[in-house]
């Protein structure tokens, strides 16, 4: 059976954990494939809000394996956090969860080094999360990392110091940066992790596939935010895209399958970093209050612009997207017009592709009436209203994708298949 893929096409917070919970039942196995606490994925289930930055978004299925791949980085801190307090409302995590060992460990230095490297940028800094993302990543491709296999080593708190050092030379010498260390919390939730059922990964994957058992894979952050194909250097320290998924859990390319892409009806994006359609007025303002567009993860007001067609052409070419979802065209409702980006005007003259200056292009709009009606309670295709209907024609026919899932709220009811 195939590896199925879900990710964003823009910037991430595209609802990405919403639409897994949703379609996880179809699956025996979701598993996240990299990034790492950056991500906060929310589900909404009878009115009940739960963020996941760490474990996978099919966790409150009760048949569902959920494994957080090699290519995610973990803060241990953040995964006990996490563990205990689904616990605490009752959802039953240890027995329905594995963790890779070859999946990389975000050390408590690691987010210092993440600070002192962002306060050193001044006005230029990335608007990291700093959850200890990139500096984690810079040790696993530097070939310093320690991984979640290492933890039952003998000589692991050794190891543990070494890098410690390393990352405290850093810290005092490059960034002359003010800190203090706690190693305790750090330390306890290693032991903590040793109670986790771990595994490798791959050959995990690779025998439940040849079992005939269905996987998804969870993309986080989005395809604009990718290392190599993103608003560089306003971006992550992972691959994003549907590539990422083979790497990021050791499945084969000829493995996947459909890569469901997911976007929301206009634009955001959290950070610094260029945002062609951003609207830095009241429309923004409304779109953010109405959206409640506030961070997941870090709470930081979202950014917010109109829908961008050219970026979302080139994220859907990058990742082979096979099904389209669009989410929050509810937050739209009774604006009197909208826009969509369709073209750019760059130094190179007019184009529908990424450019790759996004500084210096100027977006090109196309006008649209907007849905009056509340969509909230819609929940099958006949009662979408017309101009949503032609709103979504206009994307399909642009990316040359079918739209197969419209999302219309945050709780897991309000949601449709779709066929135009
Ligand atoms: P993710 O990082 O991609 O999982 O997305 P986030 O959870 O960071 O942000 C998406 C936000 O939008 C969350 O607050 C969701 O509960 C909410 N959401 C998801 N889908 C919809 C939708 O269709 N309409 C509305 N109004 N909210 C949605
Ligand atoms: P989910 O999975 C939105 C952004 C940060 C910053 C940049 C780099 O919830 O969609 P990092 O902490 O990775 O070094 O930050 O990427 N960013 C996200 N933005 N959603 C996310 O995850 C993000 N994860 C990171 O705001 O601009
Ligand atoms: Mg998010």
């Amino acid at each position: 059976m195939p590896v199925d893929v879900l990710l964003g096409l823009q910037w991430g917070d595209e609802g990405k954990g919403k639409i897994v919970d949703v379609i996880t039942p179809e699956y025996d196995i979701v598993a996240r494939f990299q990034g790492g606490p950056n991500a906060g994925h929310t589900i909404v289930i009878d009115g009940k809000k739960f963020v996941l930055h760490l474990i996978p978004s099919g966790i409150f299925h009760k048949n569902t394996i959920n494994l957080i791949g090699n290519g995610v980085v973990i803060d241990p801190i953040t995964l006990k956090r996490e563990v205990e307090q689904l616990e605490a409302h009752g959802v039953e995590v240890r027995d329905k969860m594995l963790v890779s060992e070859r999946a990389h460990l975000i050390l408590p230095t690691h987010k210092l080094l993440d600070a002192a490297s962002e306060a050193s940028k001044g006005d230029k800094k990335i608007g990291s999360t700093l959850r200890g993302i990139g500096p984690t990543y810079m040790d696993k491709t530097g070939r310093n990392g320690l991984r979640v296999g290492s933890i039952k080593l003998d000589d692991f708190e050794e190891r543990y110091h070494f890098l410690k050092a390393k990352h405290t030379r850093m810290l005092d010498e490059l960034y002359h940066f003010e800190y203090t260390i706690e190693d305790n919390e750090f330390l306890e939730a290693i032991e903590f992790m040793k109670t986790l059922k771990t595994c490798k990964g791959e050959a995990y994957l690779a025998d439940a596939l040849a079992s005939g058992k269905k996987v998804l894979a969870e993309g986080a952050q989005g395809t604009l935010l990718d290392i190599e194909f993103g608003s560089y250097p306003f971006v992550t320290s992972s691959n994003t895209i549907a590539a990422g998924a083979c790497i990021g859990l050791g499945v084969p390319p000829q493995s996947i399958g459909k890569v469901f892409g997911i976007f929301k009806a206009y634009c955001t994006r959290v950070g610094s970093g260029p945002f062609p359609t951003e609207l830095n007025d009241d429309m923004g303002e409304k779109i953010r209050k109405a959206g409640s567009e506030f961070g997941a993860t870090t709470g930081r007001p979202r950014r917010t612009g109109w829908l961008d067609l050219p970026l979302l052409k080139f994220a859907v070419r990058i990742n082979g997207v096979t099904d389209l979802i669009m989410t929050k065209a509810d937050v739209l409702s009774e604006l009197e017009e909208i826009q969509v980006c369709t073209k750019y005007d760059t130094p190179e003259g007019i184009t529908e592709n990424a450019p790759f200056d996004l500084e210096h292009a100027t977006p090109i709009y196309e006008k649209h009436g907007c849905w009056q009606e509340d969509l909230t309670g819609c929940r099958s295709v006949e009662q979408v209203p017309a101009s949503l209907k032609s709103y979504i024609k206009v994307v399909e026919d642009y990316l040359n994708v079918p739209m197969t899932y419209l999302s219309v709220g945050p709780d897991r009811e309000q949601i449709m298949e779709y066929t135009s």
